[in-house]
C-alpha cells in the first residue's frame, strides 16, 4: 500500500525537495509513497492572493487568517483517518516513538506555516497535532515537514536496502548507535578495534552493547535515564 503525503504549502516548489533524492526518491517513482502538494495561496484573498493579515494585539510580524486555512483544508483535507499534522516550534517535540507510529499509518497531512504562525482558532476547530522537529526555530513549516517524512519514508517496507538496519539503530533501542568501521583495518596511526576482526560475534555484540551504552551515558544522560527506567 502507499503512504499517502499530502502538504499544504505557501511553496509548493519545495516538495518533493531532497526526498527526490536516494532511498526516499526511489521509493517516490516506486510508489511505496506518493506525495501531493495544495497551494494555500490559491485560496488567499483579493489581488495578491493574500492569506495573512497583522495580529490583533499588535506585535512584529503575520498571522496566517484561519478562514483561509479553513476553506484550504475543507477544500483537501484527506478523508481517511490519516493525521492532520501542523509543524511548528511550539508542538510536542518529535521522537523516534513517533515516526513508527505515522509510518505505519496511511501517511499525513501536513500543514506548512510562515510568518508568526497560523490564527489559534484553527486548532478549535480541526484536530491538529502540533509538531516540533526540535528546539530552535525554522523561517517556515517546510523543512520540518521534509525532515518528519524523510524518517518516516525510510521505515516504510522495501525502501530500506537491509530491513535490519531500520530497526539496529539509534532511539529504536533507546541507546545511541556503537561505533562503525571499515577497511582498512589499519589507517595511518589508527587501528579498527582488536574485537571487530576476531569474528567471535557474540563478543563483539557484548562489545558493541557496551560502547552503545558508554555512549549514551556520557552524551545523552537524558536517554540514559529513561533507557535504565525502561529495563526497569
Ligand atoms: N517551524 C519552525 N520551526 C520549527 C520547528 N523547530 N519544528 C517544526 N516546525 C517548525
Amino acid at each position: 500500500m502507499t503512504w499517502q503525503v499530502d502538504v499544504l504549502t505557501l511553496f509548493p516548489e519545495m516538495f518533493p525537495g531532497f526526498l527526490g533524492y536516494s532511498l526516499a526518491g526511489r521509493a517516490l517513482e516506486d510508489q511505496r509513497w506518493s506525495l501531493k502538494t495544495h497551494a494555500l495561496r490559491e485560496f488567499g484573498l483579493g489581488r495578491h492572493k493574500a492569506v495573512d493579515d497583522t495580529p490583533f494585539g499588535g506585535g512584529a510580524g503575520m498571522v496566517i487568517r484561519a478562514d483561509i486555512l479553513d476553506t484550504a483544508l475543507e477544500a483537501t483535507k484527506p478523508e481517511d483517518d490519516r493525521p492532520i499534522i501542523y509543524l511548528s516550534p511550539k508542538g510536542r517535540l518529535l521522537q523516534q516513538a513517533d515516526v513508527v507510529r505515522y509510518a505505519s499509518g496511511q501517511g499525513a497531512y501536513f500543514i506548512c506555516g510562515r510568518y508568526e504562525g497560523v490564527d489559534e482558532r484553527i486548532f478549535q476547530k480541526h484536530t491538529i497535532e502540533e509538531v516540533s522537529i526540535g528546539d530552535y526555530v525554522l523561517s517556515g513549516g517546510e523543512p520540518a515537514a521534509l525532515i518528519l517524512m524523510d524518517a518516516c519514508v525510510r521505515l516504510l517496507p522495501g525502501v530500506m536496502g537491509s530491513d535490519q538496519s531500520g530497526v539496529e539503530e539509534s532511539f529504536s533501542s533507546g541507546l545511541l548507535e556503537y561505533p562503525h568501521y571499515t577497511k582498512p583495518a589499519q589507517w595511518d596511526d589508527y587501528a579498527v578495534p582488536e574485537i571487530l576482526l576476531s569474528g567471535n560475534h557474540g563478543a563483539i555484540a557484548s562489545w558493541r552493547k557496551e560502547q552503545a551504552e558508554n555512549a549514551t551515558r556520557q552524551r545523552r544522560p537524558d536517554l540514559w535515564e529513561s533507557y535504565q527506567g525502561n529495563r526497569k
